[in-house]
């Protein structure tokens, strides 16, 4: 699930600190790729020695290097996560993400940052409890972070109490569950009614119940968090909703929730009636204050009309509903009765019979009964219940997603693990939609197409990222924009994934009218874009197939390779022959013309003969890496590919440092001395070899 994720973990000055080694360790082996970043203070309780060692990156902590003058940039950071973590989060770093006090690394990047956030706090319990810290913490909530609460046991204090960083094997386990959650209802629109309903007898009084609303908001949540547009139509409660997807109605009484619900529900798919409405009102609403009076007082009471019942009665057959049914005995026949009575798909009981069920408790313990069974459930929290209800109504879905598998092309087209991301932020006053528009376009045409009649597996899948950053844009539908393309390959055998391309394009000019699809032909190309995108996709299948494949990679790299020559003759920016640098057309053209062939032995050796081999041998695996280097020396005499290897020492700078992390003094002295000839700029960051210690 967290293959070739890439997390930005923030570590803060916590004694807690020492569980974000363990943190990186686990992350690693689930196959994510980790960056650390330290506030100054946290240093003073883990070293960054062990976090990089551990993460296979040097962290990042400061500002500025020293040393070269360069910077490390929290925007390239926000733009390269798919998610961050801050565990732990101190009560100051929560302070100032919540603030946006951006006097660190940590939090610049914090606030920079497009991914996900995940915050996992630790302090002594009278810290957490403080107002200041559970304001800020209700702060990073309504931002949409995803708060990590702690935990209660033991402190560091030696007083016992809430305020202990979550364990990291459940850091972990949030994380996996909200990827994997993923996007199962994506696309679709919920209906949920949550809460109670109050109904008024005068200005100042109600006829109401017990209900807080808390199994309701925690569906809404759970099928926002699985990709579902979700309209939450609550009764009074205070109870606050954190995710946008989510559209709140407030209502009060049961005739207000039921003209809502009315409204809203034939636009859904689905609607989960977790409301408790009052069936009766009083007959007569009272204008002023109904005076006491001797004697006793008889109340009227008419019906409210049901709605479960009525959108029973509306519903259609590509909808769901599902009702709730809280019973004091009788639960199960009275639940099977509602079942068919309501048309409901399926009904959740819960029974105030069981101690910790029902209304206001933190926890629930249910039984679905569909016309199929009835499945029963242990107590749990309001939100695990929230997940095994929304994971029933997931399969409603599923069910039919698997229908179509068979007839979508898309399903098939599955070499590419591609992640595609659109910055236009350069770009001010233009309307957001039309770029909202285009990463979708080029999400659809990057992932939803066949690029190869290959099968592949899962593990064997080529992880890729496209980051498109919009230059320019004007009405007209002409932009400019760059695109940073990379793709890695997973080592056999192990979880990791290793950078086999990476290259920047900084002039790409094209013209897209908004709404419309992106199509490409190969012959016929009318789309720059379209074009460089499929020009990369297949040089990295092309590339990948060569170093890993028996077959080689030419049919892909042929099609790049046409693909250069149509645009080339087209007359397009970015493709002419003949230059001396790294264009399109000269990558594709040296690949080609056997110039580039001591590259392809390089990327085999130290691909496949050496990273494959280390894991088991680790030794003879950095052997053929060495000699995959001296190739890379080689390559770099021929001049017209030395950009090339430039470019590799520069994308795989933290992994070489790594792997010579430990060697032979020879070993280290004759790779130093190739890689600071091809690349002395990071003469730095060769000198961490020789010195060693410095890892
Ligand atoms: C031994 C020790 C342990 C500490 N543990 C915590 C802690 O668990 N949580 C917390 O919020 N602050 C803790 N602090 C205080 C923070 O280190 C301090 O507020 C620091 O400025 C936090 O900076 P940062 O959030 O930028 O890392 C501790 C301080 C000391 C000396």
């Amino acid at each position: 699930m967290l293959r070739g994720k890439r997390i930005v973990l923030g570590v803060s000055g916590s004694i807690a600190a020492y569980k974000a080694a363990l943190l990186v360790r686990l992350l690693v082996k689930e196959g994510a790729e980790v960056q650390v970043i330290m506030t100054p203070s946290a240093k003073e309780f883990i070293t960054p020695l062990t976090l990089s060692t551990l993460s296979g990156r040097p962290v990042l902590c400061d500002f500025f290097h020293s040393d070269s003058g360069s910077w490390n940039s929290h925007v390239e950071l926000g733009l390269w996560a798919d998610a961050m973590v801050v565990a732990p989060a101190t009560a100051s770093t929560i302070g100032k993400m919540a603030g946006g006090v951006a006097d660190n690394l940590l939090i610049t990047t914090y606030l920079s940052m497009k991914a996900p956030v995940f915050v996992a706090p630790a302090m002594d319990l009278d810290m957490y409890a403080h107002p200041s810290t559970v304001k800020n913490v209700e702060v990073l909530k309504s931002y949409g972070n995803h708060v990590i609460e702690a935990a209660e046991g033991e402190l560091a204090s030696h007083l016992s109490g809430k305020g202990r960083m979550e364990e990291p094997q459940n850091i972990v386990q949030r994380l996996k569950e909200f990827f994997s959650a993923g996007n199962e209802l994506k696309g679709k629109r919920v209906l949920v009614t949550a809460g109670p309903t109050y109904e008024k007898i005068d200005p100042v009084r109600f006829v109401g119940n017990y209900s807080s609303g808390k199994m309701g908001f925690s569906i809404a949540e759970e099928c926002a968090s699985r990709g579902a547009d979700v309209v939450l139509v609550a009764g009074p409660v205070s109870l606050q909703c954190n995710n946008p997807a989510i559209k709140r109605i407030d209502v009060e009484s049961a005739r207000e929730m039921y003209d809502a619900a009315m409204a809203e529900f034939p636009a859904s798919d689905v609607a989960v009636l977790s409301a408790a409405v009052a069936d009766y009102r009083p007959a007569v609403q009272a204008s002023e204050k109904m005076k006491r009076v001797s004697g006793s007082m008889t109340l009227e009471l008419e019906a409210n009309p049901d709605i479960a019942a009525s959108l029973g009665n509306i519903k259609k057959e590509n909808q769901r509903l599902v009702g709730f049914a809280l019973e004091t005995c009788n639960g199960e026949a009275n639940a099977v009765a509602k079942l068919d009575k309501k048309n409901l798909d399926f009904i959740v009981l819960n029974s105030l019979e069981d101690k910790g069920a029902g209304f206001a408790h933190d926890t629930n313990k249910v039984t679905i009964i569909s016309r199929d069974g009835k499945e029963e459930f242990p107590l749990k929290s309001k939100k695990d219940v929230a997940k095994d209800i929304v994971s029933r109504i997931s399969k409603f879905f599923l069910l039919f997603i698997m229908l179509l598998l068979p007839l979508s092309a898309s399903a098939e087209g599955e070499e590419l693990d591609a992640t595609v991301t659109l910055n236009a932020s350069k770009v001010q006053g233009t309307n957001t939609e039309v770029f909202k528009q285009l990463e979708e376009s080029l999400n659809e045409f990057i992932n939803n197409r066949k690029w190869t009649s290959n099968t592949y597996e899962e593990e064997e899948r080529l992880v890729c990222n496209f980051s498109f950053v919009v230059n320019s844009y004007s009405n007209d539908g002409s932009f400019d924009c760059s695109l940073m393309v990379q793709s890695s390959r997973p080592i056999y055998g192990s979880s990791y994934n290793s950078t086999a391309f990476k290259y920047e394009d900084k002039s790409i000019k094209f013209n897209y009218q908004p709404f419309d699809r992106l199509e490409f032909v190969e012959e016929n190309l009318d789309n720059n874009l379209t074009a460089v995108v499929a020009f990369y996709i297949y040089m990295m299948i092309g590339m990948d197939m060569d170093t890993y494949g028996e077959l080689g990679g030419s049919e892909f790299l042929n099609r790049a390779l046409n693909i250069a020559n149509n645009a080339q003759n087209l007359g397009d920016a970015g493709w002419k022959a003949g230059s001396s640098n790294n264009n399109r057309y000269s990558i594709i053209d040296d690949y080609m013309n056997g110039a580039m062939e001591p590259i392809r032995k390089m990327m085999y050796k130290y691909h496949r003969l050496g990273l494959d081999t280390m894991f088991k041998n680790a030794d003879g695996g950095r052997k053929e890496i060495t000699a995959g280097i001296a190739l890379m020396g080689k390559a770099y005499e021929d001049r017209p590919l030395a950009y090339f290897t430039k470019l590799i020492t520069e994308y795989k700078v933290d992994e070489i440092v790594n792997i010579y992390s430990k060697c032979t003094s020879e070993e280290k002295k004759s790779v130093v001395e190739t890689l600071s000839r091809i690349n002395p700029s990071l003469s730095s960051q060769w000198d961490k070899i020789t010195k060693n210690n410095n890892y």
